[in-house]
Protein backbone atom coordinates (compact mmCIF):
# COMPACT_ATOMS: atom_id res chain seq x y z
CA UNK A 1 0.00 0.00 0.00
CA UNK A 2 2.69 2.52 1.02
CA UNK A 3 4.33 1.34 -2.43
CA UNK A 4 1.06 2.17 -4.45
CA UNK A 5 0.40 5.49 -2.47
CA UNK A 6 4.59 6.45 -3.51
CA UNK A 7 3.65 5.42 -7.36
CA UNK A 8 0.47 7.26 -7.69
CA UNK A 9 2.37 10.51 -5.84
CA UNK A 10 5.19 10.59 -8.88
CA UNK A 11 2.96 9.58 -11.77
CA UNK A 12 0.59 12.01 -10.72
CA UNK A 13 3.51 15.15 -9.98
CA UNK A 14 4.81 13.89 -13.37
CA UNK A 15 0.99 14.65 -14.85
CA UNK A 16 0.61 17.99 -13.12
CA UNK A 17 3.81 18.49 -14.59
CA UNK A 18 3.67 18.08 -17.79
CA UNK A 19 0.13 19.63 -18.21
CA UNK A 20 -0.35 23.32 -19.63
CA UNK A 21 -3.73 23.99 -20.10
CA UNK A 22 -6.70 24.19 -17.42
CA UNK A 23 -8.83 21.39 -19.24
CA UNK A 24 -5.43 19.03 -18.66
CA UNK A 25 -5.15 20.11 -15.66
CA UNK A 26 -9.04 19.54 -14.37
CA UNK A 27 -8.55 15.96 -16.15
CA UNK A 28 -5.95 15.29 -14.09
CA UNK A 29 -7.64 16.64 -11.05
CA UNK A 30 -10.84 14.19 -12.01
CA UNK A 31 -8.14 10.89 -12.31
CA UNK A 32 -7.46 11.69 -8.59
CA UNK A 33 -10.63 13.52 -7.00
CA UNK A 34 -13.17 12.18 -9.49
CA UNK A 35 -16.30 10.13 -8.28
CA UNK A 36 -13.59 6.62 -8.94
CA UNK A 37 -10.50 9.01 -8.81
CA UNK A 38 -7.62 6.98 -7.83
CA UNK A 39 -7.11 9.03 -4.29
CA UNK A 40 -10.96 8.47 -3.62
CA UNK A 41 -10.99 5.05 -3.77
CA UNK A 42 -8.34 3.98 -1.93
CA UNK A 43 -9.47 4.22 1.67
CA UNK A 44 -12.16 1.32 0.67
CA UNK A 45 -8.82 -0.69 1.03
CA UNK A 46 -8.30 0.28 4.51
CA UNK A 47 -10.50 -1.87 6.69
CA UNK A 48 -8.07 -5.00 5.63
CA UNK A 49 -4.92 -3.42 6.50
CA UNK A 50 -3.24 -4.49 10.16
CA UNK A 51 -3.78 -1.92 12.88
CA UNK A 52 0.40 -0.98 12.85
CA UNK A 53 -0.21 -0.56 8.94
CA UNK A 54 -2.69 1.60 8.97
CA UNK A 55 -0.62 3.57 11.38
CA UNK A 56 1.70 4.63 8.82
CA UNK A 57 -0.51 4.84 5.76
CA UNK A 58 -3.40 7.07 6.96
CA UNK A 59 -1.27 9.58 7.60
CA UNK A 60 0.78 8.91 4.35
CA UNK A 61 -2.49 8.93 2.62
CA UNK A 62 -3.31 12.71 3.76
CA UNK A 63 0.02 13.49 3.45
CA UNK A 64 -0.06 12.49 -0.55
CA UNK A 65 -3.69 13.69 -0.98
CA UNK A 66 -2.48 16.77 0.25
CA UNK A 67 0.76 17.30 -1.77
CA UNK A 68 -1.53 16.10 -4.73
CA UNK A 69 -4.03 18.63 -4.10
CA UNK A 70 -1.79 21.77 -3.48
CA UNK A 71 0.37 21.03 -6.84
CA UNK A 72 -2.87 20.81 -8.71
CA UNK A 73 -3.94 24.55 -7.50
CA UNK A 74 -0.47 25.71 -8.32
CA UNK A 75 -0.48 24.76 -11.57
CA UNK A 76 -3.46 26.18 -11.80
CA UNK A 77 -2.31 29.12 -10.80
CA UNK A 78 0.37 29.19 -13.50
CA UNK A 79 -1.74 28.50 -16.07
CA UNK A 80 -3.79 31.18 -15.66
CA UNK A 81 -0.51 33.67 -15.20
CA UNK A 82 1.33 32.17 -18.53
CA UNK A 83 -2.21 32.69 -20.45
CA UNK A 84 -2.67 36.77 -19.09
CA UNK A 85 1.17 37.09 -20.02
CA UNK A 86 0.20 35.96 -23.34
CA UNK A 87 -2.57 37.77 -23.68
CA UNK A 88 -0.77 41.11 -22.83
CA UNK A 89 2.12 40.79 -25.14
CA UNK A 90 -0.95 39.24 -28.19
CA UNK A 91 -1.07 41.80 -30.99
CA UNK A 92 -4.65 43.39 -31.94
CA UNK A 93 -5.68 42.47 -35.59
CA UNK A 94 -8.42 42.70 -36.65
CA UNK A 95 -8.44 40.31 -39.17
CA UNK A 96 -8.51 37.55 -36.55
CA UNK A 97 -12.07 38.60 -36.00
CA UNK A 98 -14.85 36.09 -36.31
CA UNK A 99 -17.56 38.22 -38.30
CA UNK A 100 -20.57 37.98 -36.31
CA UNK A 101 -23.90 37.37 -39.24
CA UNK A 102 -26.36 40.62 -38.93
CA UNK A 103 -29.76 40.09 -37.97
CA UNK A 104 -31.07 42.65 -40.00
CA UNK A 105 -34.52 44.10 -39.00
CA UNK A 106 -37.13 45.37 -41.41
CA UNK A 107 -40.47 47.34 -41.63
CA UNK A 108 -43.82 45.35 -41.18
CA UNK A 109 -45.42 44.54 -44.26
CA UNK A 110 -48.57 46.66 -43.76
CA UNK A 111 -45.74 49.17 -42.77
CA UNK A 112 -44.15 49.25 -45.72
CA UNK A 113 -47.08 49.65 -47.95
CA UNK A 114 -48.58 52.47 -46.09
CA UNK A 115 -45.28 54.30 -46.50
CA UNK A 116 -45.80 53.82 -50.03
CA UNK A 117 -49.43 54.94 -49.96
CA UNK A 118 -48.14 57.89 -48.55
CA UNK A 119 -44.76 58.73 -50.97
CA UNK A 120 -48.11 58.21 -53.64
CA UNK A 121 -49.71 61.48 -52.27
CA UNK A 122 -46.96 63.89 -50.91
CA UNK A 123 -46.49 63.79 -54.68
CA UNK A 124 -49.64 65.41 -54.78
CA UNK A 125 -48.96 67.50 -52.26
CA UNK A 126 -50.80 65.86 -49.43
CA UNK A 127 -49.40 66.37 -46.06
CA UNK A 128 -48.96 63.45 -43.50
CA UNK A 129 -51.72 64.34 -40.13
CA UNK A 130 -51.31 62.17 -36.96
CA UNK A 131 -55.04 61.49 -35.28
CA UNK A 132 -55.58 60.77 -32.31
CA UNK A 133 -56.07 57.04 -31.33
CA UNK A 134 -58.33 57.70 -28.21
CA UNK A 135 -60.98 60.01 -29.12
CA UNK A 136 -64.05 61.86 -27.81
CA UNK A 137 -67.19 60.59 -28.36
CA UNK A 138 -67.76 63.90 -30.25
CA UNK A 139 -65.12 64.14 -32.79
CA UNK A 140 -65.28 60.32 -33.67
CA UNK A 141 -68.96 60.78 -33.97
CA UNK A 142 -70.92 63.49 -33.70
CA UNK A 143 -69.03 66.34 -35.67
CA UNK A 144 -69.00 63.62 -38.26
CA UNK A 145 -72.73 64.42 -38.32
CA UNK A 146 -73.46 60.88 -36.36
CA UNK A 147 -75.50 61.83 -33.42
CA UNK A 148 -76.12 59.63 -30.34
CA UNK A 149 -79.17 56.76 -31.49
CA UNK A 150 -78.08 57.40 -35.25
CA UNK A 151 -78.40 53.96 -36.69
CA UNK A 152 -75.29 54.51 -38.40
CA UNK A 153 -73.64 53.84 -34.86
CA UNK A 154 -74.07 50.34 -35.51
CA UNK A 155 -71.70 49.77 -38.11
CA UNK A 156 -68.94 51.40 -35.56
CA UNK A 157 -69.06 49.67 -32.47
CA UNK A 158 -66.30 49.97 -30.90
CA UNK A 159 -64.48 49.77 -27.09
CA UNK A 160 -65.72 53.10 -24.66
CA UNK A 161 -63.78 53.97 -21.93
CA UNK A 162 -65.45 55.32 -18.68
CA UNK A 163 -64.75 58.80 -18.22
CA UNK A 164 -68.05 60.01 -16.40
CA UNK A 165 -69.58 62.75 -19.06
CA UNK A 166 -71.82 61.80 -21.97
CA UNK A 167 -70.34 64.10 -25.19
CA UNK A 168 -67.33 63.80 -24.18
CA UNK A 169 -66.89 60.50 -23.36
CA UNK A 170 -63.80 58.77 -24.14
CA UNK A 171 -63.62 56.20 -26.38
CA UNK A 172 -61.00 53.59 -29.26
CA UNK A 173 -61.41 55.78 -32.37
CA UNK A 174 -63.27 53.24 -34.97
CA UNK A 175 -61.93 54.95 -38.03
CA UNK A 176 -59.12 57.72 -39.11
CA UNK A 177 -62.22 59.96 -39.92
CA UNK A 178 -61.94 60.95 -36.57
CA UNK A 179 -58.84 62.81 -37.99
CA UNK A 180 -61.12 65.10 -40.43
CA UNK A 181 -62.50 67.15 -37.98
CA UNK A 182 -58.78 67.51 -36.00
CA UNK A 183 -57.35 68.97 -39.59
CA UNK A 184 -60.41 71.09 -40.41
CA UNK A 185 -60.71 72.86 -37.18
CA UNK A 186 -57.50 73.53 -37.17
CA UNK A 187 -56.49 74.56 -40.60
CA UNK A 188 -58.12 77.02 -43.02
CA UNK A 189 -58.96 75.91 -46.39
CA UNK A 190 -57.70 74.98 -48.81
CA UNK A 191 -55.70 72.06 -48.02
CA UNK A 192 -54.72 68.51 -48.93
CA UNK A 193 -53.83 65.87 -45.97
CA UNK A 194 -53.64 62.31 -45.34
CA UNK A 195 -53.53 60.21 -42.21
CA UNK A 196 -52.47 57.07 -41.23
CA UNK A 197 -53.42 55.17 -38.32
CA UNK A 198 -54.23 52.67 -35.90
CA UNK A 199 -58.17 51.97 -35.80
CA UNK A 200 -60.39 49.86 -33.23
CA UNK A 201 -63.86 47.81 -33.58
CA UNK A 202 -65.84 45.44 -31.44
CA UNK A 203 -66.35 43.02 -34.26
CA UNK A 204 -66.34 39.44 -34.84
CA UNK A 205 -63.17 38.22 -35.95
CA UNK A 206 -62.66 37.20 -38.97
CA UNK A 207 -60.49 36.21 -42.58
CA UNK A 208 -60.95 40.12 -43.71
CA UNK A 209 -61.88 41.40 -40.61
CA UNK A 210 -59.65 42.68 -37.21
CA UNK A 211 -60.77 44.41 -33.96
CA UNK A 212 -57.71 46.61 -34.17
CA UNK A 213 -56.52 47.39 -38.13
CA UNK A 214 -55.36 50.17 -39.91
CA UNK A 215 -57.04 53.25 -42.42
CA UNK A 216 -55.70 55.49 -44.58
CA UNK A 217 -57.63 58.46 -44.96
CA UNK A 218 -57.48 61.75 -46.99
CA UNK A 219 -59.08 64.90 -46.53
CA UNK A 220 -58.81 67.58 -49.50
CA UNK A 221 -60.83 70.77 -48.87
CA UNK A 222 -60.92 73.89 -51.84
CA UNK A 223 -62.79 75.54 -54.24
CA UNK A 224 -64.95 73.86 -56.76
CA UNK A 225 -64.12 70.01 -55.85
CA UNK A 226 -66.01 67.41 -57.49
CA UNK A 227 -66.16 63.58 -57.40
CA UNK A 228 -64.62 63.78 -60.74
CA UNK A 229 -61.88 64.87 -58.35
CA UNK A 230 -62.32 61.77 -56.48
CA UNK A 231 -62.35 59.69 -59.54
CA UNK A 232 -59.04 60.79 -60.44
CA UNK A 233 -57.52 60.18 -56.83
CA UNK A 234 -58.82 56.80 -57.00
CA UNK A 235 -57.51 55.58 -60.04
CA UNK A 236 -54.52 57.02 -59.00
CA UNK A 237 -54.51 55.39 -56.16
CA UNK A 238 -55.11 51.68 -57.29
CA UNK A 239 -52.73 52.19 -60.49
CA UNK A 240 -49.98 53.22 -58.12
CA UNK A 241 -50.26 50.15 -55.76
CA UNK A 242 -51.36 47.73 -58.22
CA UNK A 243 -51.03 47.77 -62.07
CA UNK A 244 -51.53 51.00 -64.50
CA UNK A 245 -54.37 49.14 -66.81
CA UNK A 246 -56.90 48.67 -63.34
CA UNK A 247 -59.65 50.92 -63.86
CA UNK A 248 -62.14 52.17 -61.17
CA UNK A 249 -66.09 52.39 -60.71
CA UNK A 250 -67.50 54.46 -58.03
CA UNK A 251 -71.24 53.00 -56.87
CA UNK A 252 -73.46 54.69 -54.87
CA UNK A 253 -73.24 54.03 -50.60
CA UNK A 254 -74.05 55.68 -47.68
CA UNK A 255 -71.99 57.23 -45.07
CA UNK A 256 -73.24 60.13 -42.69
CA UNK A 257 -70.60 62.29 -43.25
CA UNK A 258 -70.17 62.84 -46.90
CA UNK A 259 -72.67 63.35 -49.58
CA UNK A 260 -73.00 62.05 -51.89
CA UNK A 261 -71.01 59.02 -50.84
CA UNK A 262 -69.68 56.20 -52.74
CA UNK A 263 -68.47 52.49 -52.51
CA UNK A 264 -64.81 52.26 -54.85
CA UNK A 265 -64.51 49.06 -56.75
CA UNK A 266 -61.28 48.24 -58.62
CA UNK A 267 -60.98 45.86 -61.45
CA UNK A 268 -60.25 42.25 -59.80
CA UNK A 269 -56.26 42.24 -60.23
CA UNK A 270 -56.61 38.80 -59.85
CA UNK A 271 -58.86 37.57 -62.73
CA UNK A 272 -59.06 41.21 -64.86
CA UNK A 273 -62.63 41.50 -64.24
CA UNK A 274 -63.11 37.28 -65.75
CA UNK A 275 -64.88 36.86 -62.51
CA UNK A 276 -63.14 34.34 -60.28
CA UNK A 277 -63.40 33.19 -56.11
CA UNK A 278 -61.32 35.98 -54.72
CA UNK A 279 -63.96 38.41 -55.92
CA UNK A 280 -66.75 36.43 -55.94
CA UNK A 281 -66.91 36.09 -59.35
CA UNK A 282 -67.94 39.87 -59.60
CA UNK A 283 -65.09 40.62 -61.66
CA UNK A 284 -64.21 43.89 -59.08
CA UNK A 285 -63.07 44.23 -55.51
CA UNK A 286 -64.20 47.06 -53.40
CA UNK A 287 -61.46 48.97 -51.91
CA UNK A 288 -62.54 52.20 -50.60
CA UNK A 289 -65.65 54.42 -49.17
CA UNK A 290 -65.50 57.80 -50.14
CA UNK A 291 -67.68 60.98 -50.98
CA UNK A 292 -68.15 64.61 -50.66
CA UNK A 293 -67.62 66.04 -47.21
CA UNK A 294 -71.39 66.79 -45.82
CA UNK A 295 -71.93 70.28 -45.49
CA UNK A 296 -72.47 69.71 -42.06
CA UNK A 297 -69.55 68.12 -41.23
CA UNK A 298 -67.72 71.18 -42.45
CA UNK A 299 -70.22 73.45 -40.31
CA UNK A 300 -69.50 71.56 -37.67
CA UNK A 301 -65.34 72.84 -38.42
CA UNK A 302 -65.76 76.34 -39.09
CA UNK A 303 -65.60 75.94 -43.02
CA UNK A 304 -68.46 77.64 -44.99
CA UNK A 305 -70.05 74.72 -46.98
CA UNK A 306 -70.78 77.69 -49.54
CA UNK A 307 -67.51 78.49 -50.58
CA UNK A 308 -65.62 75.19 -49.94
CA UNK A 309 -66.27 71.55 -50.97
CA UNK A 310 -64.07 68.58 -49.54
CA UNK A 311 -62.95 65.25 -50.10
CA UNK A 312 -62.71 62.50 -47.59
CA UNK A 313 -61.78 59.07 -48.73
CA UNK A 314 -60.86 55.81 -46.22
CA UNK A 315 -59.78 52.77 -47.20
CA UNK A 316 -57.95 49.90 -45.07
CA UNK A 317 -54.28 49.18 -46.23
CA UNK A 318 -54.10 45.46 -44.48
CA UNK A 319 -57.47 44.35 -47.17
CA UNK A 320 -54.85 46.27 -50.16
CA UNK A 321 -51.90 44.57 -48.79
CA UNK A 322 -53.93 40.90 -48.80
CA UNK A 323 -54.33 41.01 -52.38
CA UNK A 324 -51.27 42.75 -53.23
CA UNK A 325 -49.67 39.80 -51.45
CA UNK A 326 -52.68 37.16 -52.33
CA UNK A 327 -52.70 36.69 -48.77
CA UNK A 328 -56.13 34.71 -47.66
CA UNK A 329 -56.65 35.77 -43.65
CA UNK A 330 -55.91 39.82 -42.63
CA UNK A 331 -55.00 38.06 -39.42
CA UNK A 332 -51.85 36.19 -40.68
CA UNK A 333 -50.21 40.13 -40.39
CA UNK A 334 -50.35 40.34 -36.76
CA UNK A 335 -49.29 36.66 -36.67
CA UNK A 336 -45.65 37.44 -35.91
CA UNK A 337 -44.51 34.59 -37.65
CA UNK A 338 -41.27 35.58 -38.91
CA UNK A 339 -41.10 33.45 -42.18
CA UNK A 340 -44.24 34.75 -43.44
CA UNK A 341 -43.94 38.27 -42.93
CA UNK A 342 -40.36 38.29 -44.05
CA UNK A 343 -41.50 36.83 -47.44
CA UNK A 344 -43.83 39.31 -47.83
CA UNK A 345 -40.96 42.67 -47.43
CA UNK A 346 -39.97 43.75 -50.85
CA UNK A 347 -36.06 43.98 -48.84
CA UNK A 348 -36.09 39.83 -48.93
CA UNK A 349 -37.40 39.87 -52.86
N1 LIG B 1 -64.79 55.91 -42.06
C1 LIG B 1 -65.30 54.92 -43.00
C2 LIG B 1 -65.22 53.55 -42.37
O1 LIG B 1 -64.43 53.37 -41.50
C3 LIG B 1 -64.53 54.96 -44.27
C4 LIG B 1 -64.78 56.22 -45.01
C5 LIG B 1 -65.89 56.31 -45.83
C6 LIG B 1 -63.95 57.30 -44.86
C7 LIG B 1 -66.16 57.48 -46.50
C8 LIG B 1 -64.22 58.49 -45.51
C9 LIG B 1 -65.34 58.54 -46.33
O2 LIG B 1 -63.45 59.56 -45.40
O3 LIG B 1 -65.58 59.69 -47.00
O4 LIG B 1 -65.90 52.67 -42.77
Amino acid sequence: MQDKLNQIKSDYLNQINKANSLSQLDQVFLRLFGKNGEITILPKDFPSLAKNELKVIGPLFNFVKQELEKAIDEKRHQVKEAGYKTLATEEWNPDQLIEIKKRQGQLHPISEFEKKIADLFIKLGFQQFDGPQVDTDLNNFELLNIPPQHPARDMWDTFYINSGGNQNKLLLRTHTSNTQIHVMKELKPPFRMMTIGRCFRYENLDARHEHTFDQFEIIYVDRKLSMANLQYLSEYLLKGMFVDDISVRLSPGYYPFTEPSAHIFGTCVFCKSKGCKICGNTGELELAGAGMIHPNVLKNCGIDPEEFSGIAWGVGPGRMAMLKYDVSDLRSFNSADLNFLKGLSSESK
